[in-house]
């Protein structure tokens, strides 16, 4: 395979490509690279590669002329790939593709980047190598020509490396260990000792499931999972340290909230409402539902519901049921709410209100981070949405789901739904 690498600093690459497995490689002919510099495709004294940007600004922007000669002059391009922070994520599936390949270009940008008509003369790809801005993108297409290389065929020793990996079948790697057998107290898990082949395999992946919970759960989504894998998964996680509800309270409030002409009042409770957010609040490993309303009769009503599908017929007829609804309680407003948080959890929450009128600015991965540490009440509104009062007294308002959507009415059951998974999820 052929990697040819487009830089204005060819030398970066000399000992990266010349070293260890790569340079074994490059001398083993699996692959090989061609480095093309766009300053040989200057036609001016200096020699020049850059100039500023139009409109002004701070830095410097590559010139098209020379990288454009730079590019016609590769007889073979194959697929062109220019690094950018903008680009698509290199990842494991983007390597396997491209290890496909017979020959790519990688393209390395430089001060601001290049001049955008480039992108319109040549099909590029960009590919970003992380979610930071490095310097230029040298070290970005060795990133990319390692991963790409190493699943050529022939170029890692053991048949078998590459197959085994991280990411190779949607998993983080378990973790290896060598001799000695024991390190400062330390001793290598048992299982792998045992020379039973059938035992560590299965040790393994255990391990490969724990990791990929643990650190990278989004990766689990797209994860290739057996009956097994999901047994194990579903242990790991009843018996792991931080079940990621642990800490998620809910509030659903009938007053004070909004009607449609926007004024305050109290609704009445949907048996709809407590059954499904109930059911969605324990589905997902919530700490409980709170539902809020001050009438008397409201909670009079309430308390039968509860008390029909927890401890009467119902609760026998359908225990599932009894389940979602065990959590739930009825309150007559938020402090009081707040207050039934505080004596479960230890300490008062974070109050976080919902609203799909614009009002608000915290975001989903800020919410996640708090709960990792303490509770959170989150407070969802019935009628036309929580009245001003509510939001105010918050910790914070959450940006509304899909907030560029021109029609955006979800009922509040979907949207405590998508709340929830988005906070709690598997891919979260
Ligand atoms: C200093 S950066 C330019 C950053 C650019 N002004 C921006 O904000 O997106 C110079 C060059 O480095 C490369 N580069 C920087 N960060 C990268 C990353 N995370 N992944 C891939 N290439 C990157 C790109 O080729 C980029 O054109």
């Amino acid at each position: 395979m052929r990697i040819t690498i487009v830089t204005l600093f060819p030398e970066f690459f000399d000992s990266p490509l010349a070293c260890a497995l790569m340079g074994k490689g490059r001398e083993a002919g699996v692959v090989d690279f061609a480095l093309v510099n766009p300053r040989d495709f200057t036609t001016d004294r200096h020699r020049t590669a850059d100039d500023r940007p139009y409109g002004g600004g701070p830095g410097m922007v590559m010139l098209a002329e020379p990288l454009a000669r730079a590019l016609e002059s590769i007889p073979q391009p194959g697929r062109m790939l220019l690094t950018s922070p903008r680009g698509r994520a290199l990842d494991q599936d983007l390597a396997r593709e491209l290890a496909a390949e017979e020959s790519v270009t990688v393209i390395c940008g430089r001060y601001e980047g290049l001049d955008e008509r480039l992108c319109e003369l040549f099909p590029l790809e960009h590919v970003r190598v992380g979610e930071a801005v490095l310097n230029g993108g040298e070290a970005a297409a060795l990133c990319l020509a390692e991963a790409v290389a190493r699943l050529r065929p022939g170029f890692m020793g053991h048949a078998d490396s590459g197959e085994e990996e991280s990411f190779s079948r949607g998993l983080l790697e378990y973790p290896h260990y060598t001799r000695p057998e024991v390190f400062r107290g330390l001793p290598v898990p048992e299982a792998l000792l045992s020379g039973d082949h059938a035992r560590i395999a299965r040790w393994r992946r255990e391990q490969a499931l724990a990791e990929t919970l643990r650190r990278r759960p989004d990766l689990l989504e797209q994860a290739d999972l057996g009956r097994e894998d999901l047994e194990t998964l579903r242990r790991l996680r009843r018996e792991g340290p931080a079940r990621p509800g642990r800490n998620l309270y809910l509030a659903l409030v009938h007053a004070p909230v909004l009607n449609k002409f926007g004024e305050v009042t109290a609704v009445s409770l949907t048996n709809l409402d407590v059954h499904d957010i109930g059911r969605v609040s324990r589905t997902y490993g919530a700490a409980g539902l709170a539902v809020v309303t001050p009438l008397e009769d409201q909670q009079a009503l309430l308390g039968k519901l509860l008390g029909h599908w927890t401890e009467g017929a119902g609760s026998r007829s359908n225990p599932d049921r009894a389940e979602a609804l065990d959590r739930v309680a009825g309150l007559p407003d938020l402090d009081a709410a707040v207050a039934w948080v505080e004596a479960q959890a230890g300490t008062r929450p974070k109050v976080v209100a919902t609203s799909a009128r614009d009002e608000g600015s915290l975001t989903l991965p800020r919410v996640r981070e708090w709960l990792r540490d303490e509770p959170v009440l989150l407070v969802l509104g019935t009628g036309h949405g929580l009245a001003p009062q509510i939001l105010e007294r918050a910790d914070g308002v959450l940006r509304p789901l899909r907030p560029l959507g021109e029609y955006n009415h979800l009922p509040v059951r979907a949207a405590a739904a998508i709340l929830l998974d988005r906070l709690l999820g598997d891919a979260g």
